[in-house]
């Protein structure tokens, strides 16, 4: 089935009790005792222990097929730092690119690098895609690592690797894994998340963003690889370049997740332009 998703969809927002102020840079990533650490601490938990190589390939079917439709609203429950709902941080994230001075197709991943969390609406909450603020999240969202290869202790909660079934696997629990050096980025397979769902679903759509857009989104949660140096040996000189777009796009991405709301309904008609530009027509999710 061919829809038609307007993204204009997306501009449906939840309004609550938000918090009108901004934060200081070494309150971010706090996953030791932010008042969300509960919620974040259990997220990761489930993550580990569910995000294997099997698990990666079981998602890769059921979502590669992109005959889907839809969306309203997400609050994201991997996130210690914003409890706005998502569109809001990707337009904030959008227009702190736009304020720097990038390229028009660079502002577009701030505003679509989220969306791929839209595989809420159509998500199983066995494999934790459900789209609500207190359920289980782990296959939507948080830091990701490459599965099918030994989990470093920089990932964040790494007293939670050992849950992880494929670090009782010897094919899988050693540095390289199943992969060959240099193999590069693009034949990792990461843990599932929102970040490979857009990725191929930009790919699917033959959207025109250049590839240093495309890696941006579906490299932008591997902190191990972008913030902790992880994964070099697995990389061509080409990642190498695509490494410096993406810590480019990080900036932005971590720094605007305050909660400082934007006016959607004003700023959305040059955000469609965008859209109209880069994914014109029809879109399959
Ligand atoms: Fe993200
Ligand atoms: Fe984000």
């Amino acid at each position: 089935m061919n829809i038609n998703v307007s993204m204009r969809t997306v501009a449906v927002v939840e309004t609550g009790s938000l918090m009108n102020m901004g934060k200081f840079v070494d309150e971010f990533r706090n996953y030791k005792d932010s008042d969300r650490q509960a919620i974040v601490e259990r997220h990761y938990r489930l993550m580990r222990a569910n995000q294997t190589v099997e698990f990666h390939e079981k998602m890769q079917k059921y979502w590669g097929t992109f005959n889907r439709a839809q969306l309203s609203r997400y609050v994201d429950s991997s996130d210690p730092d914003s409890s706005l709902p998502n569109l809001e941080h990707m337009l904030q994230t959008a227009e702190a690119i736009r304020a720097a001075g990038h390229p028009d197709w660079f502002q577009l991943v701030g505003l679509l690098h989220d969306m791929g969390k839209i595989q809420y609406l159509w998500g199983k909450a066995c494999d934790g895609q459900q789209g609500t603020a207190d359920g289980d999240q782990w296959a939507l969202g948080g830091d990701t690592w490459v599965v099918g290869c030994a989990i470093p202790d920089t990932a964040v909660f790494p007293q939670f690797n050992a849950l992880n079934p494929d670090m009782q696997d010897e094919r899988y629990n050693i540095p390289n894994g199943m992969y060959q050096e240099h193999c590069g980025l693009a034949n990792l397979k990461f843990a599932w998340g929102h970040d490979e769902y857009m990725y191929q679903m930009l790919v699917f759509n033959k959207a025109t963003i250049p590839e240093e857009g495309l890696a941006m989104i579906r490299y932008h949660s591997c902190y191990p690889w972008h913030n902790k140096g992880e994964y070099h040996q697995f990389m061509t000189d080409d990642d190498w370049e695509l490494l410096d777009w993406v810590l480019e796009f990080n900036k932005f991405d971590l720094y605007t997740k305050a909660d400082k709301r934007p006016d959607v309904a004003a700023l959305w008609p040059y955000y469609q332009s965008l859209i109209d530009k880069y994914m014109p027509g029809k879109l399959w999710w």
